[in-house]
């Protein structure tokens, strides 16, 4: 069992005379529901949640990361993470219970400001439905690969047509992982990528940066920034793109309930 601070702090001893000059709690910001989604695996899904959630987390939004993944690698993530300062809640969203529903279990922690979503590779058209229905971004990361490529062209298809998101296509954005630039692969990765009609919105370089950062449950944002400042450039894009998205009519309204799953998971 996951042993995690929550972003709500504990309640802490103010004097009885300090109290009336405490500022309200700020109100929770709408939350932003962004799902990473790729039927390929070893493209970078779950590398976009943990540093998603870091840089949320880190900025001071009320962060949960959902890893409906059985493998577990965002929570894994998580639990070396530890006590650093900010935290996440973790949701695992791949558990199955004959007493809780999916969607029960795919609830976010009340207040929640940021839902990060991770995916397993293996999504049937129902589990592909339930996870973009309500998502105000669905990020698809894509290695420079031949293979990688056929296979996103694939994997768009059946987002657009299965998961009935053409109608939506903007809520869709392509993120090109790994690249090594000045490659020819990753010159044809681009020339496919702005073929389509979805936004293609930045591109990761493969570093070590992910991989130390992974290894200490930290995000890219996190690390010491001299170190990876080209690497941080690469994500205004996409935070800037996140951060434009209108909510879902389904997102607006806040969860009211932690989940049964979701509280095993967020003991303080
Ligand atoms: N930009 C990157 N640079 C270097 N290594 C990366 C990068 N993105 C992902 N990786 C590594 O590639 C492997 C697969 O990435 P991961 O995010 O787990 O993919 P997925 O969740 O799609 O299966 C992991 O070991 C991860 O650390
Ligand atoms: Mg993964």
């Amino acid at each position: 069992m996951l042993n995690l601070k929550l972003w709500q702090s504990k309640p802490r001893h103010v004097p009885l005379d300090q109290r009336a000059q405490n500022p309200p709690a700020m109100a929770p910001r709408p939350l932003l529901r962004i799902v990473a989604l790729n039927t390929k695996g070893g493209c970078g899904k779950t590398t976009l949640c943990t540093n998603l959630a870091g840089y949320y987390a880190s900025h001071g939004y009320r962060t949960a990361l959902l890893d409906a993944d059985i493998q577990g690698s965002s929570l894994q993530w998580l639990r070396n993470r530890g006590d650093k300062p900010a935290a996440i809640a973790a949701i695992d969203g791949a558990q199955r219970s004959g007493r809780v529903t999916r969607s029960f279990q795919v609830r976010a922690p009340h207040a929640t400001e940021r839902l990060i979503v991770d995916t397993p590779a293996a999504l049937d058209s129902f589990s592909l439905k339930e996870f973009t229905r309500d998502a105000d971004a669905i990020l698809i990361p894509v290695l420079p690969s031949a293979i990688d490529i056929h296979a996103v062209s694939r994997c768009i298809a059946d987002l657009l047509l299965v998961g009935r998101v053409a109608q939506h296509a903007e809520r869709v954005a392509i993120v090109a992982n790994r690249v090594k630039k000045h490659t020819l692969i990753y010159e044809k990765l681009q020339h496919f990528l702005q073929g389509l009609n979805i936004a293609f919105i930045t591109s990761l370089r493969d570093t070590q940066n992910y991989v130390h950062a992974a290894e200490t449950g930290l995000g890219i944002h996190e690390l010491i920034a001299h170190k990876n400042r080209q690497d941080l450039r690469d994500w205004d894009p996409l935070i800037q793109w996140l951060e434009a998205r209108p909510r879902a009519a389904s997102a607006h309204g806040l969860p009211e309930v932690v989940s049964q799953t979701a509280g095993n998971h967020m003991e303080g």
